[in-house]
């Protein structure tokens, strides 16, 4: 199964590009659903039609749906939500700011992420393509289910074994309600199912991401932020896709400049983002709305191309073997080294880059080893362990 996430700074075409790519995949035979984790729903539009929160048909293969967040909140957090008001009912915080407290940022994010993970256990498509909404909610988007499981791992340390024995007493003594086993159970599963999700999100031979870009300059820098976190995470960006090119037979003078500044800034995307492969969508002259004008462009970007390939494949994180020492290598790109931040605390590993954090459950063979050291050679970071 494949899955591939369209991302990049508001409005540079990323449904568009989404939805061109699934026709294109259905086209080939691959059975294909596009799902929308943006509140703000635009496949509808693209496509021509109403999409709704269960999966609707749109041409032979392929499928369509705009999840609805709110919903799927309701069903897996609805139990652990009215244990929450009451906590903070408990402590005099009125219900309807309970309420909220209950929710936490980036929730609708991740349980739209879970839509994700339910295809990938049903594995009734082959092909799953997320439009994501703007960077900086695929960001929190992305990072949801590692951030989520840290705080209910350190949130409710309590084990249910221990629950047992401690609720007699502690129902008794403590100012606030103790969780009832159902709490316990729904955390287990939905942290459980937040492992899965990222399990699946970083497994670079599934799940790619594609980056798509304008190109302008503030569009590029943005797309270098994300391109930093995306590595520091260990999601795969496959594709670069660079929309709203200039095409080369338009010689109005009107346009000369705006084709010279277009072609300095695509040298810029390409030295960026090598070697990941850089494709190009023209400017068409109208909008791309209906199946018909969205293939025709996702023709002309993937050409003979599969749309589903995974175009570049190399993992941004790996463990290497240096001179007998493990070194955890990270591809890093625009960060200088005064930015970093590491703290080694069990097997867990802090790095804090600029204003991003991330914190790396170490992988198996790190476990139990030191920091010994950290330095960036060329665009990586590589740290050392004892
Ligand atoms: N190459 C192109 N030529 C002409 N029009 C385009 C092109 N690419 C996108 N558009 C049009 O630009 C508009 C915005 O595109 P789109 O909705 O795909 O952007 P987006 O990145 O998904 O935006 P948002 O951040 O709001 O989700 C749409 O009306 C779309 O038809
Ligand atoms: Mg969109």
């Amino acid at each position: 199964m494949r899955i591939i996430l369209f991302t990049g700074k508001g409005g540079v075409g990323k449904t568009t590009l989404a939805a061109a790519t699934s026709i294109l995949a259905a086209r080939q035979g691959y059975k294909t659903i596009i799902i929308s984790t943006d509140a703000a729903h635009s496949l509808s539009d693209a496509f021509e039609l109403e999409l709704a929160n269960s999966p609707r048909q749109i041409a032979p293969n392929l499928f369509g749906q705009e999840i609805n967040a709110l919903e799927e909140i309701e069903k897996k957090w609805g139990e652990i939500k009215t244990y929450l008001v009451a906590l903070f009912a408990s402590q005099g915080i009125d219900t309807v700011e309970a309420e909220e407290l209950s929710v936490f940022p980036g929730m609708e994010e991740l349980f739209s992420l879970m839509e994700i993970r339910r295809y990938h256990q049903t594995g009734e498509y082959d092909c799953v393509i997320v439009d994501c909404a703007p960077t900086g909610d695929t960001l929190r988007l992305l990072s949801a289910p590692e951030i989520t499981g840290w705080y209910l791992k350190h949130i409710f340390p309590i084990q249910r074994t221990a629950a047992k024995a401690v609720r007699p007493v502690a129902s008794r003594v403590l100012p606030f309600p103790f969780p009832e086993d159902n709490i316990f159970e729904a955390l287990k599963n939905l942290t459980g199912q937040l492992a899965e999700m990222k399990d699946i999100l970083e497994d670079g031979r599934k799940t790619s991401i594609r980056m798509i870009l304008n190109p302008e300059k503030m569009v590029i820098k943005e797309a270098q932020r994300a391109y930093t976190f995306f590595c520091l995470f260990g999601y795969a960006v496959d594709l670069i896709i660079v929309n709203r090119v200039l095409p080369a037979s338009i010689e109005d003078p009107y346009f000369s400049n705006w084709k010279s500044v277009q072609k300095s800034h695509l040298r810029l995307i390409e030295e960026s983002f090598a070697p990941i492969p850089v494709l190009e969508a023209e400017l068409r002259t109208q909008e791309v709305v209906g199946s018909k004008l969205l293939e025709e462009m996702g023709k002309s970007v993937y050409r003979d191309a599969d749309p589903t390939a995974l175009f570049f494949s190399q993992k941004p994180m790996r463990v290497e073997k240096e001179d007998g020492r493990f070194v955890l290598s990270l591809h890093l790109p625009f960060i200088e080294k005064s930015d970093l931040d590491l703290t080694q605390k069990g097997e867990e590993l802090f790095i804090r880059v600029g204003h991003l954090k991330r914190n790396i459950l170490l992988p198996r063979v790190l476990l139990n080893r030191e920091v010994a050291g950290a330095r960036f050679d060329r665009e990586r970071l590589k740290i050392v362990f004892q």
